[in-house]
């Protein structure tokens, strides 16, 4: 007679999870166009025409990636009114923490008093917000966290050429973060992602860090083939926004905000036309003053909607996110 196994306890979560509070952290450090065009042969008047940045922040050169993303965790944390010793994870969406390790997310737990919580770094450039915002709605609806912070956060002015026309204007630094948890209604959407690694050179890091340890510095910069990236993501990221709209069951209509990726002004225009976005929908538009901080760009811009009561707590919200990998995110979400 063979005897009966007991089978494994199946994992369960709550019903459904939300983002219950949300931070940001800017850098002190103002930087407008008029610092950076001498040495790439540029004008404020071209930047702004191109990109719509005005101006971005830099951390100090002491200020890492782990200070930017524990400035936004407090905020983030106040604002959910939870306190550290209650996450139970802690996601860092990044791809400057210039260690592979320990990861961010490893100090940043012990900083914040988080320990135990599992800690890990998600690495998916201008998408990795929306990839970890992802996994951490699966976490705690699949029981493996009732709490988990989500950080995006980069540091992109310690991998930035200064003399590179293609990309020395665009990017910034600084930190957003998420607290999400437990909810009775559904609070975030079903997540449309993808990546097309075919096209890996278009954003990418110049050379391995095992490439050459003697090379003048900047060997390691991020470049990028800005027209190419450009056209993939007018053409392509729209018909991915659509889809999270269609999965999440709603319409352009019902939205309180859209918040897409700040890479550029233009592009976010662009996505605005393709989408039919009505008029009364208001559309995040930090990169004017924060310039493209990758990872940071979509909570940092949540943050100053909400602020700034240019989007209502516990609207609708369209989240996308793309870049590097190539490597894309979309999901609508209830705003804290
Ligand atoms: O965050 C991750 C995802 N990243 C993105 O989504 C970024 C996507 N790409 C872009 O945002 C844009 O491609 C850039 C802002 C990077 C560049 O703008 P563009 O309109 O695509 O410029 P372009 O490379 O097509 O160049 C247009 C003109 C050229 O001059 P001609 O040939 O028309 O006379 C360039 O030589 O602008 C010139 N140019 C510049 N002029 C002043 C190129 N770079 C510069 C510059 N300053 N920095």
């Amino acid at each position: 007679m063979s005897e009966q196994r007991a089978g494994i306890t199946p994992p369960s979560g709550a019903r459904f999870a939300r983002i219950l509070g949300v931070g940001g952290y800017r850098p002190e450090r103002v930087v407008p166009n008029s610092e950076l065009v001498e040495r790439i042969d540029s004008s404020d008047e071209w930047i702004r025409e191109r990109t719509g940045i005005v101006s971005r922040r830099w951390a100090r050169e002491d200020e890492s990636v782990v200070d930017m993303a524990e400035a936004a965790s407090r905020k983030a944390l106040e604002a959910a009114g939870l306190d550290a010793s209650r996450i139970g994870a802690v996601l860092v969406a990044t791809v400057t923490h210039p260690f592979q390790t320990p990861t961010a997310a490893a100090l940043l737990t012990h900083r914040l008093g988080a320990t135990p919580a599992a800690a890990m770094d998600v690495a998916a450039a201008c998408a990795g917000f929306c990839h970890a915002l992802a996994l951490a709605g699966d976490m705690v609806t699949g029981g493996s966290a009732e709490h988990v912070l989500v950080v995006g956060v980069d540091k992109l002015s310690d991998f930035t050429d200064p003399d590179d026309r293609g990309t020395a204007f665009i990017f910034g630094d600084g930190a957003g973060a998420v607290v999400v948890g437990p909810s009775d209604t559904p609070g975030i959407g079903p997540t449309v992602w993808g990546s097309d690694g075919e096209q890996w050179d278009t954003i990418r890091q110049r050379s391995s860090w095992l490439d050459d340890p003697t090379s003048p510095d900047f060997s390691s910069a991020f470049s990028m083939k800005g027209q190419a990236v450009f056209r993939w993501a007018v053409w392509q990221m729209a018909p991915v926004a659509q889809q999270a709209l269609e999965k999440a069951g709603v319409s352009a209509d019902d939205l309180d905000a859209f918040i897409p990726h700040q890479a550029n002004m233009r592009i976010v225009d662009s996505l605005c036309k393709t989408l039919k976005l009505p008029a009364h929908v208001p559309v995040a538009r930090d990169i004017a003053e924060t310039g493209n901080t990758s990872s940071a760009s979509i909570p940092l811009a949540m943050e100053r909607m909400l602020r700034e009561g240019e989007a209502p707590h516990g609207g609708l919200a369209l989240l996308i996110g793309f870049g590097a990998g190539l490597a894309y995110a979309a999901q609508v979400v209830q705003l804290p």
